[in-house]
């Protein structure tokens, strides 16, 4: 077993973090979330693992290297445009052979791992697993039609009058019957070579695609909103610790689900989990709240922060409105102004949002 990690595209709704920064390289509870991808890769047992990538390729061969920190082989795949995610399949098969493999969307966050799903496609003959999930926003995602038996009729992108509340989790199992499917298809209506096209083409001459619904939380981190919610989730289900070299003084009040990295320092201040605070941040006479991440390098001073992401090397301070539901990039200053003539000052980037 093989697996494939796509980590190309563009990230648009993203904007503006990823105007200059891979989506997938996004920390949720400070860890990126191609890395929690390739971690549950390798808790499945699975060590060679493909990487497609695109426009960023550079900044994930710095983050990843050659993989050997996750004991995992890696080998990066280079897609020259996002031409959908058969197309990514297409150009892998050098690297896959006819090897049955796991492609894992690079952006996509799911509880309780893979290593279930990985365990019943190498026990069955099936030809290819899909993941489905119910959901509220079908038109948002790829859409499974099923059949009254629980197979499935039909797969649609994106639909705008969807068949069901089933969407494709971006986790898939093939075998090497994929290629035929990919190498048959056409492009899309938006141009992209689709993976839903591809499994239909399966289905359709007679091959096995079974579906799993998966009862837990999953999400797709494409959007600010999903990004805030993947990273309470994962609050929720890590083991919390504190670092040996981090420092709590003696005024301030840090709870038991919280986790401080290497060198945090939290003075005068109430810290309440799920919680995590990154390496080499400050937070002084504040009050962060539940689900709430700050990464390393950031100095939090005089302030309220619930259920929030805040970046490397920000600084955020003396600001007198609890800030909640936020997502603050990279090197970002929020502060107090106290001159004349009164008011809010913004230098805020292209694409940002700033609800007063
Ligand atoms: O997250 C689940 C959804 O993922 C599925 O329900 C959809 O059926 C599937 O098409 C996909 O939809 P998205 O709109 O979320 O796909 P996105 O363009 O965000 O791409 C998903 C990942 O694949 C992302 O990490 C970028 C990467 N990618 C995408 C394309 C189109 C590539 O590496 N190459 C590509 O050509």
């Amino acid at each position: 077993m093989k697996g494939l990690i796509l980590s190309g595209g563009k990230g648009t709704r993203l904007y503006p973090l990823t105007y200059t920064r891979a989506k997938q390289l996004i920390p949720v509870a400070n860890k990126p979330v191609l890395i929690r991808v390739i971690e549950a890769i390798r808790e499945a047992g699975v060590e060679e693992i493909g990487i497609v990538v695109g426009q960023t390729a550079e900044e994930i061969k710095n983050t990843l290297g050659d993989g050997s920190a996750w004991n995992a082989k890696l080998r990066y795949i280079p897609q020259e445009s996002p031409d959908g995610l058969a197309h990514a399949v297409k150009i892998s098969r050098d690297f896959l052979g006819d090897d049955p493999f796991v492609m894992f969307l690079g952006d996509n966050v799911i509880e309780g791992g893979i290593a279930g799903l990985i365990r019943d496609f190498d026990m069955n003959e099936w030809n290819c697993q899909i993941v489905l999930k119910q959901v509220d926003n079908p038109s948002a995602y790829g859409v499974a039609e099923m059949q009254p038996n629980g197979s499935i009729k039909a797969l649609v992108e994106k639909p705008a009058h969807p068949p069901s509340n089933l969407a494709l989790v971006g986790i898939y199992m093939f075998d090497r019957h994929i290629f035929e499917a990919v190498n048959a298809i056409q492009p899309s209506g938006r141009g992209e070579y689709e993976i839903t096209d591809a499994i239909q083409w399966l289905i359709e001459h007679g091959y096995s695609v079974f579906p799993h619904v998966h009862d837990g939380w999953w999400i797709d981190t494409g959007k600010p909103t999903d990004m805030l919610e993947a990273n309470s989730h994962v609050l929720e289900e890590i083991q919390p610790a504190i670092a040996e070299s981090a420092e709590i003084d003696a005024n301030s009040t840090v709870d038991s689900r919280v986790t401080l990295q290497a060198g945090a320092r939290i003075i005068n201040s109430i810290v309440r989990g799920p919680t995590i605070i990154g390496k080499a941040t400050v937070i002084e006479n504040s009050y962060i709240g539940p689900f709430t991440s700050v990464y390393h390098h950031c100095q939090v001073r005089n302030c309220q922060i619930e259920r929030s992401i805040i970046l490397e090397n920000s600084r955020i301070s003396d600001i007198d409105q609890t800030l909640r539901d936020s997502l603050i990039g990279r090197n970002v200053r929020v502060q107090r102004s106290d001159g004349k003539p009164s008011g809010i000052k913004m230098n805020l980037g292209d694409h940002g949002t700033l609800w007063v």
